[in-house]
């Protein structure tokens, strides 16, 4: 214990890159994020479509690890259950906000924007994509809900295994959410904590880009 003790109280990191400049950025935030999701492919980061989604009520802030699993022109795309809690917290404010973290890369990027649900028609087809087991897990699992023991989840899955012999239906309670950006930063990590910070604001249909201090 006293290792890891140390280890946290002492261990420094240095970021050393990559530069932000105002010349070098990408001026459209879609391009931008695209870039370097696709950086973080390249260069092979672990799971680079993983990230924090915060929700937040009654001032009570929530943050939880998902798969961004859709790319559009007005947002990004996740799937979960809709009534777990990030499905009653998103039906009580759909205010978020994302947070992708490549450290390979040294970067960061938040995103905040409105979270709504996607037309059903996109949730099926991208259940219908999904391996068979992982469409069963979607109608055993009562996301969130408190479970008694883990051999009642197994019960649940060998019920509807049985139930759905062949195609597995895309249940009412699982689909997608797709949030549409209203602001992105993206961080550079510098030497000695001086990074690069550049936010960009919606105004109308222009973004305004300003550099932000570290
Ligand atoms: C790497 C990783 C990826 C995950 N991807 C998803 C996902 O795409 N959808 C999902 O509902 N939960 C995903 N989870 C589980 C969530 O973090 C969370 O436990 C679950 O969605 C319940 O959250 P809630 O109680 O706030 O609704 C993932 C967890 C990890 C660690």
């Amino acid at each position: 214990m006293g290792d890891v003790k140390n280890y946290i109280e002492n261990h420094r990191e240095d970021f050393d890159k990559g530069i932000l400049t105002k010349e070098n950025i990408v001026k459209n935030p879609f391009d931008f994020f695209n870039q370097w999701l696709n950086d973080a492919i390249e260069q092979e980061v672990k799971e680079p479509y993983a990230f924090h989604l915060a929700t937040s009520v009654d001032g009570i802030p929530q943050n939880r690890v998902l798969y961004l699993r859709g790319l559009e022109e007005e947002g990004y795309i996740f799937y979960t259950n809709y009534d777990g809690n990030k499905g009653n917290e998103l039906a009580k404010n759909p205010n978020v906000s994302m947070n992708f973290f490549w450290a390979e890369l040294e970067r960061q990027v938040r995103i905040t924007g409105v979270a709504q649900k996607v037309d059903e028609k996109i949730s099926d087809e991208y259940f219908a994509s999904r391996p068979r087991k992982s469409q069963l897990g979607a109608w055993a699992s009562q996301q969130s809900k408190e479970l008694d023991d883990y051999s009642l989840l197994e019960e649940r899955l060998e019920m509807f295994d049985k139930k759905f012999k062949e195609n597995v239906p895309r249940p009412p309670h699982w689909g997608g959410y797709i949030v549409t950006p209203k602001s992105f930063e993206f961080w550079q990590g510098r030497p000695s904590r001086l990074h690069d910070r550049f936010l960009y604001e919606q105004n109308d249909s222009e973004w305004i880009i300003k550099r932000l201090n570290p």
